[in-house]
């Protein structure tokens, strides 16, 4: 039948999301699936149950597409669609309440504070240490993201992050290893080490330069990366992910790690790390795109 490659929307990472949905619609394509680009900014999905389309493949990032609202509306239209459903897809979008649940199943995540204009800022400093990450709560790609390093700059740090977001989180910075996992199905796929110039992950570094290196295997000792991958897979079960994923985190120095955030709707670019480790494995980015879509629910 027919699949609808969402892609676009109207979050602040259309454009990423852009990059993702028509490299996943190519590739569906050169499969010979009948499959169609369909941007929500721009059609209505209510249309996509009298155009025929009885699958989705969700290649939104961000709110409006990764947060819960679309998966929502493809239940009620009754279409099945990849990836995690409405509750985890929502949750997962809040990187406050997932750290929240991941503290509760006592799985290690940075410490934070929620800021606000009334904030106490030398208290978020004397309590946090420095450096901080100030991050919008639901936001991705790093958007509105700043690494603060002296107390005078977190309050301009917030109202950054507060023009994409009526909720700002505060981290304590881990030293260590950026790491992040992807996991198709129950499995996990291997570690992937990022090395960002300057040690800055940001949305330059992430899709635009060549200097970013992205080691896979990870250089891990095995044992280790079996209980990185094992840490994910509990942290994704706990917010009641399915389908696919991506959970980011520190690894510090003595072996600690540190869960950041779970995407449930990675990125899917030319600079994307889910097709990376998937690659690992065998499974090139046609095959994983077909993984991906063979699972699509309601
Ligand atoms: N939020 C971007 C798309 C990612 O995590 O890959
Ligand atoms: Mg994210």
């Amino acid at each position: 039948g027919k699949v609808a490659v969402l892609l676009g929307g109207t979050s602040a990472e259309r454009e990423v999301s852009l990059m993702s949905g028509n490299a996943v619609l190519a590739a569906l394509q050169a499969a010979g699936v009948d499959a169609h680009g369909f941007d929500p900014a721009q059609q209505d999905l209510h249309i996509l149950k009298e155009q025929g389309f009885d699958r989705a493949f969700i290649a939104l990032h961000g709110r409006g597409g990764e947060d819960g609202t679309v998966q929502g509306l493809l239940e009620l239209l009754k279409i099945p669609y990849t990836g995690s459903g409405v509750m985890a897809s929502a949750l997962a979008m809040d990187k406050w309440r997932t750290k929240m649940v991941w503290a509760a199943c006592g799985l290690p995540t940075p410490r934070y504070a929620i800021l606000a204009a009334d904030t106490d800022w030398d208290a978020v400093v004397a309590e946090l240490g420095l450096p901080i990450f100030v991050k919008p709560v639901h936001e991705g790609s790093s958007m509105g993201a700043t690494k603060v390093t002296a107390a005078g700059q977190l309050k301009a740090a917030w109202e950054l992050a507060a023009r994409f977001d009526d909720l700002v989180l505060a981290e304590e910075f881990v030293a260590g290893a950026e790491l992040t996992v992807p996991f198709l199905g129950e499995r996990a796929l291997p570690v992937i080490r990022i090395e960002a110039p300057g040690g800055k992950y940001d949305y330059q570094n992430k899709y635009f330069t060549d200097e970013t290196r992205y080691l896979c295997p990870s250089g891990l000792p095995a044992e280790q990366e079996q209980a990185l991958q094992a840490l994910v897979m509990k942290s994704a079960r706990v917010l009641g992910c399915r389908g696919w994923g991506r959970a980011d985190l520190m690894l510090t120095a003595d072996g600690r790690p540190y869960l950041l955030e779970m995407n449930t709707s990675p990125g899917m670019t030319g600079h994307s790390l889910v097709p990376m480790a998937a690659k690992a494995v065998g499974l090139d980015f046609t095959a994983l795109c077909l993984a991906i879509l063979e699972d699509a629910r309601l």
